[in-house]
């Protein structure tokens, strides 16, 4: 093919694609198959790739993101990013409607919107073409994440129709639906990684992900609910809005236009009942004037504009009654009661377990058993009891009693003054502190061992590992032992146990899981003690000395160092080969067994999390690549690998290889 019939080609490609982009993100209404889809989109990025002189930002293959890190830089907002005042109840609000009148003449119309609960996001369009987004950040200057948000269907990399102002900024907020959010969480819990609390700080976390090709496998929504600029069709708000429907925007159909305080009222009670319906979390309804003209003539505040205001929800809240009360010991001993609920509907999932904090709290919302509880959820992944409704409370109740003694192992339960849980001083003993101890070391931040909670269970259970440092005296026998371990799968576990001696010192550190030292202060800590040896002389004002270490921190790692129990570990550590010390902060695992070699990677995977996959990839010279072209040298194949590229791989005879043999090759 030569470039110009290339050229052609691309550029129906990129227009069909766009136009089903639309009506699958957009309009909820697809045309085409996923797998048709799919196809288009390969063929797009094979043609691109081979003729980049016909790159183009704006292309729908932008899409997919990229392997190249990127930092982010501060860009100046042309308006600033302002924010909303609030009001918490109908009469607030009709004291903000007072005031409008006051300053206005005659009727106006109201634009009723809802209130988003996601991240703001500023959207710059040069002729049509998104050239820039912005986060909101102080409301001046906000990071550049252009490349994050190319990667989001539903904004609109070029815009359709022909009335757009030559430079138009779109304002909107970037969201995750809950089920999106809910899947994702599922995922990184099998992968051991950390929860995001709700979808709003899901939809941030990814946005400051510095690889674009992670975002894009993540399910985000942009909502737009504003557009600013020279030369808009109208000078209303609303109008403006529904014209930018029509240049390609996400913008919400719940949108009304109200003539009355009253009709606010019943599209705020509407949404206060119906909010858990949507597919997203609102957090309130903004109201805001429609006409332009009364928004230059109320003006803003230092911070807020006054010709909008947002009316704020009360967190949800649900009724349901308490079953019973579990008390659950963390790995560090300290105890969470967690109320078994009558399973209820709240902010669109199903709450079973909610927490009761401590025995303070139990006693200060006065929690009975058999009582009616009410249930939040807060900014926490797990909800929380916030009281009972007494006027339900059944004959004979009782309040619910604290346990006195560890529910694990029966020692007596303990209290450090100033702090409110109770925790189990048994740490050496008591099976679920060991338990979690194992299960801290192994993970994936820490020494990165490949064990699955079920091993670790097993291994304590049969008494073949009491504290980490026994780990490093498994055999492959030991392991063969136990229930679905053959020989393949037992050698694979020693192998990875033996690899994590050679973790940086900083990880050790962190994976010993003393009590608030977590991977910045290790590191820290790790840095000015280049030694456990050093470390452990270290004196409370030495250690207080290094930066982010407070008394409690070093009060916390001198008393670790001076439990007998603990130094047995270190010895057991020290004598099976776990390095111990630094020549410098941790670096890398770099190598150059890969250089030069391409990789695609598809389907999900025992061993590795895909970014963790790209991450020694790249880390060892090779480069990560999206799709299947004639230019990859391997795909890893995991588990539900898309057919399309399966296909497309023996089309091209590209060699299609396991974790375990990628693994085989970086050793090899
Ligand atoms: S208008 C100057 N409309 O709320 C007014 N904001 O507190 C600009 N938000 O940062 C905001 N939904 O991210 C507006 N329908 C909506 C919104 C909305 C959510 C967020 C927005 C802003 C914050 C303001």
């Amino acid at each position: 093919m030569d470039s110009g019939t290339a050229r052609e080609r691309i550029l129906i490609l990129r227009k069909r694609l766009e136009e089903h982009n639309y009506r699958y993100y957009v309009l909820a209404d697809p045309l085409v198959s996923d797998f048709e889809y799919d196809r288009l989109m390969e063929e797009l990025i094979g043609l691109e790739r081979e003729f980049p002189e016909h790159f183009d930002p704006a292309s729908p293959s932008q899409r997919v993101g990229s392997d190249i890190s990127r930092e982010f830089t501060q860009v100046r907002h042309r308006y600033p990013m302002l924010s909303l005042g609030n009001t918490y109840s109908p009469e607030e609000l009709a004291e903000f409607d007072r005031r409008t009148r006051k300053s206005v003449e005659g009727e106006f119309e109201y634009v009723c919107e809802l209130k988003y609960d996601g991240v703001a996001i500023s959207l710059t369009y040069e002729e049509g073409v998104l050239t820039r987004a912005v986060t909101r950040g102080d409301g001046e200057q906000g990071d550049d994440v252009t490349f994050n948000v190319r990667t989001i269907r539903s904004v609109p990399l070029r815009l359709k129709g022909e009335s757009y102002p030559s430079l138009l900024e779109a304002r909107g907020e970037i969201l995750m639906p809950r089920r999106g959010f809910e899947k994702l969480n599922e995922e990184r819990e099998q992968k051991g990684e950390n929860l995001f609390a709700n979808p709003r700080n899901a939809a941030a976390g990814t946005l400051k992900i510095q690889n674009s090709s992670v975002v894009a496998g993540r399910p985000l929504d942009c909502i737009v609910f504003g557009i600013m600029g020279e030369g808009l069709p109208f000078d209303l708000h609303y109008e403006n809005l529904v014209r930018a429907g029509e240049w390609g925007f996400k913008v919400s159909e719940h949108t009304r236009k109200c003539n009355s305080l009253k009709e606010v009222y019943n599209f705020i009670d509407h949404w206060e009942k119906n909010r858990s319906k949507l597919p997203f979390d609102i957090d309130g309804v903004v109201i805001k004037l429609n006409d332009f003209k009364l928004h230059r003539l109320l003006g803003y505040t230092a911070k807020t504009p006054r010709w909008a205001i947002s009316y704020k929800f009360p967190a949800e809240r649900a009724a349901t009654k308490l079953l019973s009360v579990d008390f659950q010991v963390g790995r560090t001993g300290a105890i969470t009661p967690v109320a078994n609920l009558e399973p209820v509907s709240l902010a669109g999932t199903t709450v079973r377990r909610a927490s009761l904090h401590n025995e303070e709290q139990i006693r200060l919302h006065d929690i009975h058993t058999e009582d009616t509880v009410y249930v939040e959820k807060g900014g926490d992944i797990i909800p929380k009891i916030v009281g009972a409704d007494t006027s339900k409370r059944v004959d004979g109740s009782r309040p619910v009693e604290y346990i006195r003694n560890c529910p694990a192992c029966g020692t007596a339960l303990a209290r450090v003054p100033g702090e409110a849980k109770h925790y189990c001083p048994a740490q050496n003993t008591c099976p679920p502190q060991i338990l979690g101890r194992i299960e801290h070391f192994v993970s994936r931040r820490a020494m990165n061992i490949n064990m699955a909670g079920a091993t670790a269970k097993l291994l304590v259970e049969q008494g073949l590992v009491a504290d980490v440092g026994d780990l490093y005296s498994l055999k492959t026998e030991d392991l063969m032992q136990l229930e679905r371990f053959a020989l393949r799968s037992s050698q694979n576990l020693i192998k990875s146990i033996e690899q994590s001696k050679k973790a940086h010192w900083s990880r050790l550190l962190y994976a010993l899981g003393i009590r608030f030292v977590g991977e910045t202060v290790a590191r820290k800590v790790a840095e000015a003690f280049p030694s456990a040896g050093r470390l452990m002389d270290a004196g409370m004002d030495e250690l207080h000395a290094v930066d982010e270490v407070g008394e409690k921190i070093a009060a916390s790692v001198t008393g670790y160092f001076s439990v007998e129990s603990n130094r047995n570990i270190i010895d057991k550590l020290r004598r099976s080969g776990v390095t111990m010390e630094a020549d410098g902060p941790e670096v890398d695992n770099a190598g150059d067994k890969l250089t030069g070699k391409k990789f695609v990677i598809s389907g999900t995977f025992l061993r590795h999390s895909r970014e963790g996959l790209k991450a020694i990839i790249e880390r060892n010279g090779g480069k990560n690549i999206s799709a299947v072209s004639p230019n990859v040298d391997f795909i890893i194949a995991g588990d539900n690998m898309g057919p399309s590229k399966l296909q497309k791989a023996k089309e091209l005879n590209i060699p299609v290889i396991s974790e375990e043999q990628f693994e085989d090759m970086l050793e090899s």
